[in-house]
C-alpha cells in the first residue's frame, strides 16, 4: 500500500482495520512520513523513535490553552459547559487533559498512592476477589471470558483502592461505560445526553461519598484526596475529576487487556506452555502481553511551538495521533515484534505512554494481570480458545475483544 492509497483506504472504525491494525501500522510505519489522516484530522505517528520523542518532548501538550487566543478558549468553553455542564466539569477536565503546572499538582498527589509498593498492599484482596470470580467460571467449564470475568475486575479493584463500598462497586462499571462512550466516533445526542445524565449521577454519588468519608479515617485514595483538598492541594471540581479519571483510565483498558493478553497467550502455546513450566517469567511475560495488544493504542498531542519531525517542521497549533500500538510492533525497537515472547527483555514497550503523562495506574493494572494468570494456571490444566474468528472492538482508540469464548479444564 503506497502513503496515498494508505489513507485513502484507512478507515479507522472499519470491521477490516479491527481484525488487523497491525496491517495498516506497518504501511504507516514505512510511509515517508506521518500519515495525515483527513477524518481524524491528525498527523498519525506510528514509528518508535517518533512516538517515543513526542511522548517525551514537554512541547508536545495534551490542551490547546498553550496556543489558542484566550477569547477563543473562553468562547469554546463556554459552549461546551452549556452543552454538558456536568461532563464539560468533571470529564472534559481531567489530569490527563492538562499540562503544566496543574498536571504536575494533581499528578504528584497521586503518585505515592500508585507506585509499585503502594499497590502490591493491595494483593490478598485482588486475589481473594478473582478467586471468587474464577470459583463461578471454572465450573461452567465454557464461558465468556471478557463478559463473564474480565468485565467484573476493574471496577471492583479500583472501587478498593478509591475506597467505594463494596455494595456500590457494580454500579462503577455503568457509570465509567456510558460516560466514556460520549467519545466513540460517530456518537450522537443521545450519546451526549446519557454521559451527561451519567456524570451527574456519578457526581452527586462521589460527593456523597466524600462527605461521609470526612468523618472516617482511612488509607484510601479518596481520604488522601480529601486531605489534599483540606490542605488546599486541590480544589472540589478536581477531586470529584481525578476520581472519575481514575476509574474511567483503568476500566475498559484493563478489561480489554486481561482478553486480549489471555488470547494471546492461547495463540502462542509453546508460550503458554512455557509460562506454566516457568511462573518466574509472569512479570516479563505481561509486559510482553502489553506490548504485543496494547489496550489504549492512540493518544493525541498538540505542538505548542513549531516541531520538527522526520526533517519536516510542523507548525504550532498541529495535532498528532501518537500511536502506541504500531510503535510496540516497529522492528527498529523489537527484535520479531509480531510474535508474542514471554520471555522478551528488554521491553521498553509504549504500551503505558511515556514522559509526563506516563500511565499511573501501570503497576496495578499489571499486578491485576499477574495476580490473575497465576490464579488461572493455578488452577486449570487446560484452556481452549473456542473463537475461531475473534471480533475485535473497532475504532483506533481501544483494542480490545467483543467477546472471547474459552473451554476450561479446572484442577
Ligand atoms: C490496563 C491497562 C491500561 C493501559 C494500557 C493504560 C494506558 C495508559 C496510557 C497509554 C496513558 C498515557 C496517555 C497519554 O499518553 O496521553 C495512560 C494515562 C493514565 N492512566 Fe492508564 N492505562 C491502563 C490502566 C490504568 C489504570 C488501572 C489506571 C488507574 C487505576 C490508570 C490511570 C491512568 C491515569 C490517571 C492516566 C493519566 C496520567 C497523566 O496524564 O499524567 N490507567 N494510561
Amino acid at each position: 500500500m503506497s502513503p496515498a492509497s494508505t489513507q485513502d483506504r484507512f478507515d479507522p472504525l472499519s470491521a477490516d482495520f479491527a481484525a488487523d491494525p497491525y496491517a495498516v501500522y506497518a504501511t504507516l510505519r514505512e510511509a515517508a512520513e506521518p500519515l495525515y489522516h483527513s477524518g481524524l484530522d491528525v498527523h498519525l505517528l506510528s514509528r518508535y523513535a517518533d512516538v517515543d520523542a513526542a511522548a517525551r518532548n514537554p512541547l508536545m501538550v495534551r490542551t490547546r490553552e498553550a496556543f489558542l487566543e484566550p477569547e477563543t478558549l473562553a468562547a469554546e468553553h463556554a459552549a461546551a459547559a452549556a452543552a454538558m455542564p456536568n461532563h464539560f466539569r468533571y470529564v472534559q477536565f481531567s489530569l490527563l487533559d492538562s499540562d503544566g503546572t496543574v498536571h504536575r499538582r494533581l499528578r504528584k498527589l497521586l503518585l505515592g498512592q500508585f507506585a509499585k509498593r503502594a499497590v502490591e498492599r493491595f494483593t490478598p484482596i485482588i486475589m481473594s476477589h478473582l478467586n471468587h470470580l474464577l470459583d463461578g467460571c471454572l465450573e461452567q467449564g465454557e464461558f465468556d471470558f471478557v463478559a463473564d470475568l474480565a468485565a467484573h475486575v476493574p471496577g471492583w479493584i479500583i472501587g478498593h483502592v478509591l475506597g467505594v463500598p463494596p455494595a456500590d462497586r457494580p454500579q462503577l462499571k455503568l457509570w465509567s461505560e456510558n460516560i466514556v462512550q460520549f467519545f466513540d466516533a460517530g456518537r450522537t445526542a443521545e450519546h451526549a445526553a446519557l454521559a451527561e445524565a451519567n456524570t451527574a449521577e456519578f457526581a452527586d454519588y462521589l460527593k456523597a461519598l466524600v462527605a461521609n468519608h470526612r468523618q472516617t479515617q482511612s488509607d484510601d485514595l479518596l481520604s488522601l484526596l480529601i486531605a489534599a483538598k483540606e490542605a488546599r492541594q486541590l480544589n472540589e471540581t478536581e477531586l470529584i475529576s481525578t476520581c472519575m479519571l481514575v476509574l474511567m483510565a483503568g476500566h475498559g483498558s484493563t478489561i480489554d487487556a486481561l482478553g486480549t493478553g489471555l488470547h494471546a497467550l492461547l495463540l502462542h502455546p509453546q508460550e503458554f506452555d512455557r509460562l506454566r513450566r516457568e511462573p518466574a517469567l509472569m512479570s516479563t511475560a505481561v509486559h510482553e502481553m502489553f506490548r504485543f495488544e496494547s489496550p489504549l493504542p492512540y493518544f493525541h498531542r498538540y505542538a505548542a511551538e513549531p516541531v520538527e519531525i522526520g526533517g519536516k517542521t510542523y507548525a504550532k497549533g498541529t495535532k498528532f495521533g501518537l500511536l502506541y500500538g504500531a510503535a510496540n510492533r516497529d522492528p527498529e525497537a523489537f527484535v520479531d515484534p509480531e510474535r508474542l515472547r514471554v520471555d522478551r527483555r528488554p521491553n521498553r514497550h509504549l504500551a503505558f505512554g511515556r514522559g509526563a503523562h506516563l500511565c499511573l495506574g501501570n503497576n496495578l493494572s499489571r499486578l491485576d494481570m499477574e495476580i490473575f494468570l497465576t490464579l488461572l494456571l493455578a488452577r486449570t490444566e487446560d484452556i481452549q480458545c473456542l473463537e475461531t474468528e475473534p471480533i475485535y472492538k473497532r475504532g483506533i482508540t481501544e483494542r480490545g475483544l467483543e467477546r472471547l469464548r474459552i473451554a476450561v479444564r479446572p484442577r
